[in-house]
């Protein structure tokens, strides 16, 4: 298994490019199933899930190439519609084939995703959005199995804004009979990405990026082009690395209007951050000020990011405070933190953070994704060696992430296991 080592200490400058986003990459691969042809996304971003996305696609039928960040995905022969568990096991978004599936072929069986390394993951708002929609799901051997002749436009309510349920909705009820209308809709800019996507095929959808998005069923879709958008959190991850070493980083590719919460967030802790035409430059603070930080759905503070600020409030003057309010407990990083000599405790979904002085490297292990990306930007500052083992983690959703770290001056490299 390969480990990522960090050397703390130098400020990071340069230029930093930004990927297309994992969590609009995926749900828009899922959405091809709708119709048949040949699909083709740019800015597709080089990752582990991605990848994942396009087996899983593959063993449905589809004909998938991913090479120079164009996705080309050729769905006409998709007559498969069962999501095997060695597939979904490994990722959770493979959910996103439901919808698909159940309006094109009439029928879908997905596996379920299981727990994840923070915790259980349900899957019922799925479940309930395609009942709503007519269908007859069952849960069985583990599986998702549903069914319906041909879906029928509803009114579909969820109790908390859920992204990948109202990504599912929208996908199906698009090719339903009729008009939908999903209340208390996800508004992350990932379900805007979906539904220009779906809108390229054909859809009639309005709303999207509000809490209500109307959908007017259409009889057939048709394969489309589009480009990914930036990764928001990929962004954000960077402006931190930027602020936590103190560096002045220029952030380009990127959509400035949805990294909005983290950005007011790290100038509130202290860092610079400039317009600079489309692009943005953010100057760190090195010891920034302690904050209070409290995920929500978007607009909100994105809890994908809530790792991350951790890593920045541990080097922070004082104490902050993180209430994850989406997840119950997110926080399999703090124990790892607290090795590189952090002080960070827990109580439910609230983490404390008592700023330090001084960090010093260890061997950590990273636990998930976004648990990845805080290791490693705490190593960035941690006096001495940080060895970040199990890093297949940060492959799921960073492209090349040790490579621009060490554009911008970083001293990181990947050894191979
Ligand atoms: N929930 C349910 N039942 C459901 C679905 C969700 O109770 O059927 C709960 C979840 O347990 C959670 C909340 O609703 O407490 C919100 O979950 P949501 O459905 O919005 O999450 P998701 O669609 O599974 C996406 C991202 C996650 C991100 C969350 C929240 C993708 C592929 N994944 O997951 O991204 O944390 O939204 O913003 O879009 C990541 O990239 O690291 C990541 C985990």
């Amino acid at each position: 298994m390969d480990k990522i080592l960090v050397e703390g200490g130098p400020r990071l400058e340069g230029e930093v490019r930004i990927s297309g986003a994992k969590n609009a990459a995926l749900p828009i691969m899922a959405a091809t199933l709708l119709a048949p042809g040949v699909h083709n996304l740019k800015n597709a971003p080089s990752l582990v899930d991605v990848r994942t996305m396009g087996k899983l696609l593959g063993v449905l039928g589809a004909d998938v190439d991913h090479h120079d960040h164009s996705l080309t995905i050729d769905t006409k022969n998709c007559n498969e519609h069962e999501a095997p568990y060695e597939l979904v096991k490994q990722m959770r978004a493979s959910i996103c084939v439901l919808g698909p599936l159940l309006a094109r072929h009439g029928r879908a069986r997905v596996s379920l995703p299981g727990g994840c390394a923070w915790g259980p993951r349900p899957v019922d708002f799925h479940v309930k959005a395609m009942k709503d929609l007519g269908a007859d799901v069952k849960l069985e051997h583990g599986y998702v199995v549903a069914e319906c002749r041909r879906l029928t436009g509803a009114t579909i309510q969820f109790d908390i804004p859920s992204v990948g349920a109202t990504e599912n909705a929208m996908a199906a009820a698009s090719l339903a009979k009729g008009r939908s209308v999903i209340e208390n809709a996800a508004r992350e800019p990932e379900i805007g990405a979906l539904a220009s996507f779906l809108r390229a095929m054909g859809a009639r959808i309005t709303g999207d990026g509000t809490d209500a998005i109307v959908i007017e069923g259409v009889d057939e879709l048709f394969a489309a082009d589009f480009e990914i958008i930036p990764d928001r959190i990929e962004a954000g991850t960077f402006m931190v690395a930027a602020a936590i070493t103190g560096g002045d980083v220029l952030i380009t590719g990127i959509r400035k209007e949805h990294c909005a919460a983290v950005i007011m967030k790290l100038k509130e802790m202290g860092a610079e951050i400039t317009e600079e035409g489309a692009d943005l430059r953010v100057k760190g603070p090195m010891w920034g000020r302690a904050v209070n930080v409290t995920t929500a759905p978007y607009p909100g503070f994105p809890t994908d990011m809530q790792a991350q600020f951790m890593a920045l409030m541990t080097i922070a003057d004082g104490t902050s405070v993180i209430t994850d309010t989406i997840y119950a407990d997110r926080f399999a990083h703090v124990p790892e933190l607290n090795r590189l000599g952090a002080d960070v405790g827990t109580d439910r979904n609230v983490a404390i953070v008592s700023g330090v002085k001084k960090l010093s490297g260890a061997k950590v292990m990273a636990t998930d994704l976004r648990a990845s990306a805080a290791l490693i930007l705490t190593g960035l500052i941690a006096e001495g060696e940080t060895e970040v083992s199990r890093v297949y983690h940060i492959d799921r959703g960073y492209e090349s992430i040790e490579k621009k770290l060490a554009g911008l001056g970083a001293k990181i490299r990947r050894v191979k296991g």
